[in-house]
């Protein structure tokens, strides 16, 4: 089976804004978290969604989600503390609740609402590939990357033609990606914050998947201006 794991379990404090959490904030007058559900629900390789959000917003969410889908089928369970931790616990109900043996997770920021269908089939086409252990979505880097390790004084500015921006979905095999995971050290665990990182790490087959420069991440204000913008057609302008 192939799953949708979609992350919500943030408090979006980047955002400012301490009333509601930023999945929840309006984008062309529906919930950012709405529209990227949305292309789940209709797109026809994932067979189940589970939506995982702060514990004490879940039964907002569900409000939510009875305000704009009656009839379909889908799961709201807790976050938890990082990222991380809200895919394992993904993966944890996935693993309770499954009778297959091995399932697919297409893991995806709720804050990306401008997903594509042909992105979420891109992620899970690739994985059918048995020597391909992970997929993560990617955009070329355009600007030049620059690295500074005492963030002062530039070490490195490597070769931009093999720089990409890292983007979502991510897709595994629970299974595997639990194990993964469970092997790490606690001090890795705090390190390694973004699961394909994990995996490049261990030396697995982690394929880039071609992005979109507009599946942006929400994470500041300008983000959901931008958003706005975009939700409604408009042209941005520097005015
Ligand atoms: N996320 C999650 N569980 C967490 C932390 C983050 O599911 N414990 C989700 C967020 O809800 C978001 C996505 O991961 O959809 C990307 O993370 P980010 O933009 O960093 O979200 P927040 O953690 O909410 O933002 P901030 O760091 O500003 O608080």
């Amino acid at each position: 089976m192939v799953y949708a794991g979609i992350l919500a379990g943030g408090q979006g404090k980047r955002m400012g804004r301490t009333e509601l959490p930023k999945q929840f904030l309006n984008i062309g007058g529906k919930p950012i978290i709405i529209h990227t559900l949305e292309q789940f629900i209709i797109c026809k390789k994932i067979d189940k969604i589970i939506i995982a959000t702060p514990e004490n917003w879940k039964s907002y969410m569900i409000d939510i989600l009875n305000k704009y889908y009656q009839n379909c089928e889908l799961n709201v369970i807790s976050g938890g503390n990082t990222r991380n931790e809200t895919i394992m616990k993904i993966c944890e109900f996935i693993k309770e609740n499954s009778k297959e043996k091995e399932n697919i997770i297409v893991t995806h920021d709720a804050v990306r609402p401008f997903i594509t269908q042909r992105i979420i089939e891109d992620n899970v086409e690739a994985m059918q590939d048995k020597n391909i252990d992970a997929v993560d979505t990617v955009i070329p880097a355009t600007d030049t990357i620059v690295e500074s390790t005492n963030n002062n004084i530039i070490t490195n500015i490597p070769i931009r033609d093999y720089m990409y921006q890292g983007q979502t979905p991510q897709t595994f095999r629970v299974n595997e990606l639990v194990d993964t995971y469970n092997s790490l050290e606690e001090r890795e665990k705090e390190i390694l914050t973004d699961a394909a990182k994990i995996y490049a790490l261990k030396k697995k087959n982690v394929k880039l998947v071609k992005g979109e420069i507009y599946n942006m991440k929400i994470t500041q204000e300008y983000d959901l201006k931008l958003a706005n913008a975009i939700v409604k057609g408009v042209e941005i302008n520097n005015d």
